[in-house]
């Protein structure tokens, strides 16, 4: 799978995809990320990429030319199966469009910035808007970040035990059950006497009931 990010902040884009499992994931080759800096993709001289909201207001604008120039330049060399804007008012992320994107080979990101990006590029270019919850960050790239990451850990291979993607929270639309590790009693904490049992049945039924139980505590209106 490849990653493409557009931004006008290339910096902050560097740390989340260099270490870790991200890193691991791309230096198995799993995926590769890309990211662009739109100011190269600039004509003008001071590499300008935004400019005042025509009719007023505060903040600027992500203006259309560099946006259009740097898209079509990574069309010319790939089919995209999505292109995504991350922004306030797209549709919220989610397990599930996480599973959809990670079976996708071609995605490209575009980080919006200031007051948002010309509508038209909105309009013309972008086949999907994602938000990442209801509240609003300096920009896309964090929340590009968040995408990624919850896209690439999903890739076969990407972790170590296969199926620990599959029993994470929201896989079954439950959240994940509680879980210890040693010591087994920390100044009177006691680990759940089930987990130490070595019974494999009554330990998945115990975590099933946790799930459903914190689910209905956490989640109340996901819950049937
Ligand atoms: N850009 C600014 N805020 C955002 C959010 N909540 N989700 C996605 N992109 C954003």
């Amino acid at each position: 799978m490849r990653i493409d990010i557009i931004t006008c902040l290339p910096k902050l884009l560097e740390s989340p995809f260099n270490d870790s499992i991200l890193k691991r994931a791309q230096n198995k080759g799993l995926v590769e990320v890309v990211v662009h800096d739109l100011r190269d993709y600039s004509e003008d001289k001071h590499k300008k990429v935004d400019d005042y909201a025509f009719g007023g207001g505060a903040g600027m604008v992500l203006m259309i030319e560099p946006i259009a120039k740097c898209i079509r330049e990574l069309k010319d060399q790939r089919v995209y199966d999505e292109i995504i804007y991350m922004s306030p008012d797209g549709e919220n992320f989610s397990q599930g469009i996480a599973n959809e994107l990670s079976l996708k080979k071609n995605i490209l990101i575009l980080c919006g910035h200031y007051k948002g990006v010309d509508e038209r590029v909105r309009e013309n270019f972008i086949t999907r808007e994602i938000s990442i919850g209801d509240y609003v960050l300096s920009g896309g790239e964090l929340a590009a970040a968040v995408v990624s990451d919850a896209i690439i850990r999903l890739l076969p291979g990407v972790l170590g035990d296969e199926t620990s993607a599959l029993s994470d929270s929201f896989q079954d639309g439950l959240v994940a059950p509680p879980v210890y590790t040693r010591p087994a009693e920390f100044e009177g904490l006691k680990v759940p006497d089930v987990l130490l049992s070595g019974h494999q049945k009554k330990i998945e039924d115990w975590r099933f009931e946790q799930s459903v139980k914190r689910t209905q505590l956490r989640r109340p209106t996901d819950s049937k």
